[in-house]
């Protein structure tokens, strides 16, 4: 089984959806460690009582090079081949995101590349969108900008504020981000998948504009 580390920096809650889909037999990943950049991040109570490796080491007052090799560090030991970014509100700095370079999958809270950075669901709503969604993809240097691997579409209610719809997307995050990764790190014995993944998102672009 391929082995994952989750990066998380608060409430956890997709970390969660890892760890049940890990307990299926099917389940081609390991959760070899949940870190975090907040020794007071609830998800990592959460994964210590599911008898998961934690470490923590917090930012403050430290360089971001400097935090980004403690980290590193932590997920070598742990044995981890990839990295899972689960709501780790850090900017990683291009040293660290090089060394796990096609290894490294983030979760972003609308339909990339629409709305990148903060704020996703009011910038959905004021824009009169009628859906929303997630999108994962593959962690390059520039913020939200790596090459899309899933995205769900969320519809978007007429009477949905952010908080309604984000509570919604984050239910069709649970499912898409585990099945994702999933397919990933078995993209040696499917590796058509990655390419229409891509491909389809390359499709989809161009039809929207
Ligand atoms: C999720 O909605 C995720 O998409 C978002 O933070 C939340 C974390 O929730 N990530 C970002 O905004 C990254 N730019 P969780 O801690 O319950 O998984």
């Amino acid at each position: 089984k391929a082995k994952i580390a989750i990066l998380i920096s608060g409430r956890g809650s997709n970390m969660a959806a890892f760890v049940y889909a890990a307990k299926s037999p099917n389940c081609p990943y390991d959760i070899v460690l949940v870190a975090s950049n907040d020794p007071e991040a609830p998800g990592l109570r959460l994964a210590e009582a599911e008898s998961i490796a934690t470490f923590a080491h917090p930012h403050k007052g430290m360089a971001r090079e400097d935090h980004d090799d403690i980290m590193h560090d932590a997920i070598l030991r742990s044995g981890a081949e990839y990295v899972v970014l689960a709501g780790y509100m850090r900017i990683l700095s291009d040293g660290f995101v090089k060394k796990w370079s096609d290894r490294m999958l983030n979760i972003h809270p609308s339909l990339l590349p629409k709305y990148k950075g903060l704020d996703t669901y009011q910038r959905a709503i004021d824009a009169r969108d009628n859906v929303a969604g997630c999108s994962v993809h593959l962690v390059t240097p520039e913020l939200d900008d790596g090459p899309v691997l899933a995205q769900t579409e969320v519809a978007i209610l007429p009477d949905d504020d952010a908080d309604s719809l984000a509570s919604r997307t984050l239910i069709a995050e649970h499912q898409l981000y585990p099945a994702t990764v999933a397919h990933y790190v078995t993209r040696e014995s499917n590796p058509d998948w990655i390419l229409q993944q891509i491909r389809d998102r390359a499709l989809a672009l161009e039809e929207s504009s």
